[in-house]
């Protein structure tokens, strides 16, 4: 790993934001150190600056340790300088129904609050020592589910976005005395494989009357992550093309 170059770990990087936001980092010369269950896409890890990924399920309490032991070991008491908690699940029934209280297994709570929320805690913890050192920023991957009804996010995964909202604002006091910034932006609807054909008809709700990209969330993230954005932390930034004004 390149030490004169500023360091990000991202969660979730196999695919959608994690992924666009992955690339981001590189294009501007950032080392990266990414998880997810499966690999990443061979010339992201032919890419030298991507310098470690660690197929890892945030679900399982063992192997998210694991990740942070040899996030660590490829730090190797370097400063870390963002953490990025963007791996994410939104379960969904066969039939497309909405996930709700009143339906669905119950322990599939558990999972999606794993995931979702308990991940992010166990893993700013985790980092809290070297993200010190770096004076970094952790960034929360929220939603819009979390504030308000969505029409197909079920309820396990609006109420874990709403608790990782409430977790941000948090952390932000907490981490404050580390000198570290703690962030959260919340995405509306954007194109990757969590979004299905039905969310085409929410379109014309969006204000800017288009879904968002990876990269719309991904720049966003990495100006939270910047310089830039020195004196912002316990925020929450709307990427929603102006869908959650309604
Ligand atoms: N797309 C949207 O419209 C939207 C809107 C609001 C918020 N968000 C949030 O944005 C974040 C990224 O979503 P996305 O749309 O990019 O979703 P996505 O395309 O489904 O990607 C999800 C990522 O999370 C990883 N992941 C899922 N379960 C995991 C586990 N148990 N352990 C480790 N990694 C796991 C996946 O990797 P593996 O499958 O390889 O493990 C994948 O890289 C999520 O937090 C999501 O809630 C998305």
């Amino acid at each position: 790993m390149e030490t004169d170059k500023k360091t990000v770990i991202i969660t979730g990087a196999s695919r959608g934001i994690g992924h666009a936001t992955a690339m981001l980092f590189m294009e501007r010369g950032w080392n990266i150190i990414t998880c997810s269950r499966e690999g990443v896409p061979d010339e992201c890890g032919r890419d030298p600056n991507w310098t470690t990924h660690i197929p890892t399920d945030l679900s399982d309490p063992e192997s998210l340790n694991n990740f942070i032991s040899q996030a660590s070991d490829a730090l190797d008491g370097a400063p870390l300088h963002g953490l990025v908690n963007n791996a994410g699940l939104s379960p969904k029934t066969p039939y497309k129904e909405r996930l709700g209280c009143l339906n669905g297994d119950i322990d599939a709570w558990h999972e999606v609050f794993e995931i979702n929320f308990f991940a992010a805690l166990r893993l700013s913890r985790g980092f809290a020592s070297a993200l010190h050192k770096g004076k970094g920023s952790i960034v929360n991957i929220t939603s819009i589910a979390g504030h308000s009804i969505h029409p197909f996010a079920g309820s396990a995964y609006s109420i874990s976005k709403a608790a990782l909202s409430a977790l941000t604002r948090e952390m932000a006091n907490e981490f404050a005395a580390l000198e570290v910034r703690v962030n959260a932006v919340a995405p509306g609807e954007i194109e990757t494989s969590m979004i299905q054909p039905e969310y085409e008809a929410l379109i014309p709700r969006i204000p800017l009357e288009r879904m968002g990209s990876p990269r719309d969330v991904a720049t966003t993230v990495y100006y939270l992550c910047s310089d830039d954005s020195n004196y912002v932390t316990g925020t929450e930034i709307w990427v929603t093309g102006g869908q959650h004004l309604f």
